[in-house]
């Protein structure tokens, strides 16, 4: 029988598959291993399901000379060193798709919270505040006839954009390799560079993945170039913010507001962002709808599987 370890229990039946087709160490609860924990776990395993905030690096990799695929129960696999798993021929495979619909409703729920303050107006109500109607009481932004402006416009860009058309907005995106004109058509959203999409959007959603070149693509000088009402949202990886600049921006009022569901340094936030209104703060919960997790847990299952089966996995990332 394989040896796997799976780094934190995902949900539904895919677990009990896991279970009876392999011999598997699992970490039950949330329980987060540390990266000396994952080196001393992995020894002699085949395969691993790690979570998105697992550091698989070499000394990880390194540690285990029989494994064979390394299945990440996420999207992004930013935390993955993929150079060295495809070096020693160990495949690496993710879990799109599944989870497009649950982090587009989320980047919509983070627009809409912070634009109409829903987190405000409810801790207003519940400290008592609440006395009167009020005709200058929690003014927001509506969306129609707004610009939305989206950063990187893959599988959950594109259905954050769909989205945006029920809301009668205009879409633009940047992008570092511009869409098909087909492909635009489709979507409904204009190409532009990044520097008018950051001073055309009145709002705007990052679904770009985190690179070297993604990473801190957002700091002061950007934040300089938006819209004193833009507000901005991301639930794609928190490093592509320079969250300390967003900070003083918000503090600033160089920007409307933010909603944030990841962090630069996970799960640390910027102590200066507790401190402000005009910011919405969630735990990376992009996926976590059970349809989505329960979707993500068989795909990973089924993908380790079949590597270590011999098989042709579905999603591989390092081809
Ligand atoms: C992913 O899968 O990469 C998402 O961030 C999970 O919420």
């Amino acid at each position: 029988m394989f040896k796997v370890l799976l780094t934190r229990e995902i949900p539904g039946v895919a677990m009990e598959k896991l279970k009876r087709e392999v011999d598997l160490e699992y970490v039950s609860g949330e329980t987060k291993l540390t990266k000396e924990e994952i080196v001393e776990k992995i020894k002699g395993k085949d395969g691993i399901i790690s979570m998105l905030d697992d550091p698989i690096d070499a000394d990880v990799i390194n540690a285990s000379p029989n494994l064979k695929v390394i299945s990440n129960y996420a999207v992004g696999f930013n935390n993955i060193d993929i150079k060295t798993a495809t070096k020693k021929g160990i495949v690496v495979t993710n879990t799109p798709g599944v989870l497009t619909n649950a982090t587009a409703d989320l980047a919509w729920a983070l627009l809409m919270a912070v634009s109409r303050r829903i987190v405000e107006g409810d801790k207003y109500l519940r400290a008592g505040k609440f006395h009167c109607w009020g005709p200058k009481l929690m003014l927001g932004y509506e969306f129609a006839g707004k610009t939305l402006g989206i950063i990187g416009m893959g599988r959950i860009g594109s259905a954050v954009a769909k989205r945006a058309k029920g809301f009668d907005m205009h879409v633009i995106y940047y992008k570092r390799r511009r869409l098909s004109e087909e492909e635009e058509r489709e979507i409904g959203a204009e190409y532009v560079s990044l520097d008018e999409l950051l001073s055309r959007s009145d709002f705007i959603s990052i679904h770009t993945p985190l690179t070297e070149d993604t990473k801190n693509m957002l700091g002061e000088e950007q934040f300089k170039k938006m819209k004193k009402n833009c507000i901005l949202v991301n639930t794609a990886r928190g490093p592509i913010i320079d969250e300390k600049a967003l900070a003083k921006a918000l503090k600033e009022g160089w920007i409307a507001g933010a909603g944030l569901d990841v962090y630069e340094n996970e799960p640390a936030v910027t102590p200066e962002l507790l401190e402000l209104d005009n910011v919405v703060l969630e735990p990376h919960i992009g996926s976590a709808t059970y349809e989505a997790r329960e979707r993500m847990a068989e795909m990973v299952v089924e993908d380790c599987l079949a590597v270590l089966n011999g098989k042709k996995p579905q999603n591989i990332v390092n081809k």
